[in-house]
């Protein structure tokens, strides 16, 4: 498998840059917080836990509780996993040597490099920058399947754009996977995060009896350390098979998490209303950074979720200014080569509260620069 260029770029200066500018993630909770959060009947099950092997599909509260946040789906149409585990067993399981999948792209690279891997044909299906945002042709998906097509990956909210699209455009999409039987896999990590409730889109699982919705609490939630996410499918066969599948990667999520990830979800109102706060008020602060600057930056407005893709305007090539910035004044900025993705753009994280403190520290390695 080729290396995952953003992570191996998280790998080497995620945890020695001063800041980092560029994570998905939302401000992580401590475990104190979260405690403090939990009901009584949670915190016994915290407090009785047993360090055992736990369900391989998950803890039944634990799905249970996923379960609540969709319409159509019950306990039994959940699989826990970590999200990238999740992608990884969902790729394993429904792609075969000389299959074929569509990928919105840019797109985070285990969504289409397990596929290609397997030995599938993969197209990128391109978000296009307009003026002041992205669009997704959604008419050209006509043009980019084939015969031996079998999947559609989407991500709204999108990363690394914060691009997503209308509710009828999804439903356009489940419509045109419908008439040709193909399976709709959908990376929702960072649903819930929408600045405008109407902008939430349905999630797919609900829309589509062949619909696959990835989540977790990676992104939304602010506690990637659990490494809780999940599958959630209407189709029990394909369901079963990824259970089958996970016997030869984790075999069963770690116990502490799980019933962590079970107070996460029973505290998702007021979890979810701090990190919507953050992402909103960073929001705000990276649109007049970026309109002061604008002639160093064009500012893509995201439309949901905790991340953007400006532009670098700079005669430098965009890696050369991340290289800088990360040197100059010890702050991580993830170049959108990470994506393969031409254009110089970067990706910048709204989810963080010293994203402020951040932004600071790359306006002074800009003092000099004309803007
Ligand atoms: C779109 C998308 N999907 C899946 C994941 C994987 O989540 P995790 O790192 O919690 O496994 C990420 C993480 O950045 C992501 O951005």
């Amino acid at each position: 498998m080729r290396p995952f260029k953003l992570e191996r770029y998280f790998a080497e200066y995620e945890f020695k840059a001063e800041r980092v500018l560029s994570a998905s993630d939302c401000e992580t909770l401590s475990m104190a917080e979260l405690l403090g959060m939990a009901a009584g009947a949670s915190l016994e099950l915290w407090r009785e836990l047993r360090l055992g092997y736990t369900e391989t599909a998950g803890h039944p509260l634990l799905r249970a509780e996923v379960a609540g946040l969709y319409e159509t789906i019950a306990a039994g149409d959940v699989m826990i996993a970590a999200p990238e585990e999740a992608i990884f067993i969902a790729m394993q399981t429904l792609l075969a040597p000389g299959d074929h999948v569509v990928v919105v792209s840019p797109a985070y690279q285990s969504l289409y490099e397990v596929a290609r891997h397997i030995g599938c044909g993969v197209t990128r299906w391109e978000l296009e920058p307009e003026r002041d945002g992205w669009r997704l042709e959604v008419g050209r998906l006509g043009e980019l399947v084939e015969d031996r097509t079998r999947m559609l990956v989407i991500n709204f909210p999108h990363n690394p754009t914060g691009y997503t699209v209308s509710r009828p455009e999804l439903e356009s999409i489940v419509e045109f996977a419908r008439a040709r039987g193909l399976y709709l896999f959908s990376d929702e990590m960072y649903r819930l995060l929408e600045y405008d409730s109407s902008a939430r889109l349905p999630a797919v699982c609900d829309l589509y009896e062949k619909g696959i919705s990835l989540a977790g609490l990676s992104k939304a939630f602010g506690l990637p350390g659990l490494r809780v996410g999940w599958l959630a499918t209407r189709e029990r066969t394909l369901l079963g098979r990824c259970l089958a599948f996970k016997d030869y990667t984790t075999i069963c999520a770690g116990a502490p998490s799980e019933i962590l990830g079970i107070i996460a979800l029973q505290s998702r109102e007021p979890i979810l209303l701090r990190n919507c706060e953050i992402v909103g008020g960073n929001l705000a602060v990276a649109a007049r950074f970026f309109a002061e600057r604008a002639g160093l930056f064009a500012w893509f407005a995201p439309k949901a979720g905790p991340v953007a893709f400006p532009r670098w305007l700079g005669e430098e090539p965009v890696e050369s200014f991340c290289r800088d910035v990360l040197d100059g004044v010890g702050v991580m900025v993830v170049p959108g080569s990470l994506f393969e993705r031409p254009g110089n753009h970067f990706r910048i994280g709204l989810g963080r509260r010293d994203f402020p403190q951040a932004l600071g520290r790359l306006a002074e390695r800009l003092r000099d620069r004309r803007v």
